[in-house]
């Protein structure tokens, strides 16, 4: 299977995934596409010796032409299965569409809580004392599709949105690549609103 991975930033749980696939041959990750030309996951992909991509939307004058490149600049990696990983970008619906139940995100919360930017921040605002990341394929709707895997982490009196974002991190770099590897296996499927895992509702 051909893994493709959009980021922005870091790239942790691109490197994650790399870990969790490097020297398998049945899945591998392909290319690794950014929009941001000093994002640091494009050097972590270059030392795992993978295909990058930097396309910027300051050459595009309007959301549609950048994800109309975009779509085009993906298709040219021929991807199985498309890993949304700290891309900072909300996509157009066609772009959705064209990959609908092959495309996979992590969002910071226990959706549907905290939809959009500053969970953690949010999380500790109201009091929660639980936390966490989901894994979820991407619909339409933002951080609105299906769920398909959660991690959750406690909350403890006085932390920071830093102490309990790295405390979340920690869980995504597990959760995700096990993610992956259900998609890559052929054991995860996205019905209309809901997903399947061995055929089976989750
Ligand atoms: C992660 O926390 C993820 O949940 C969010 O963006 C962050 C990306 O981090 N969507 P990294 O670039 O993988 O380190």
């Amino acid at each position: 299977k051909r893994i493709l991975v959009l980021i922005s930033g870091s790239g942790s749980n691109l490197q994650a995934i790399l870990d969790h696939f490097s020297g398998k041959i049945a899945a591998e990750v392909v290319g690794v596409i950014s929009n941001k030309a000093d994002a640091y996951g494009l050097v972590r992909a270059r030392e795992a010796g993978v295909a990058t991509s930097i396309l910027a939307q300051q050459q595009f004058a309007s959301r549609e032409e950048y994800d109309a490149a975009l779509l085009a600049l993906m298709r040219e990696y021929q991807p199985d299965l498309v890993v949304l990983a700290g891309f900072m970008r909300i996509l157009s619906g066609d772009l959705v569409r064209h990959f609908a139940g092959r495309m996979i995100n992590i969002h910071p919360s226990l959706l549907p809580k905290y939809q959009g930017l500053h969970t953690h921040q949010r999380a500790i605002d109201a009091g929660d004392e639980e936390h966490g990341a989901s894994v979820h394929f991407v619909t339409e709707e933002l951080d609105g599709g299906p769920v398909i895997l959660q991690a959750c982490v406690p909350i403890f009196a006085g932390d920071t949105a830093e102490e309990v974002a790295a405390r979340v991190q920690v869980q995504e770099h597990s959760i995700y690549p096990l993610v992956v590897q259900w998609f890559c296996d052929g054991r995860l499927q996205m019905q209309q609103a809901s997903v399947l895992l061995d055929g089976k509702p989750l």
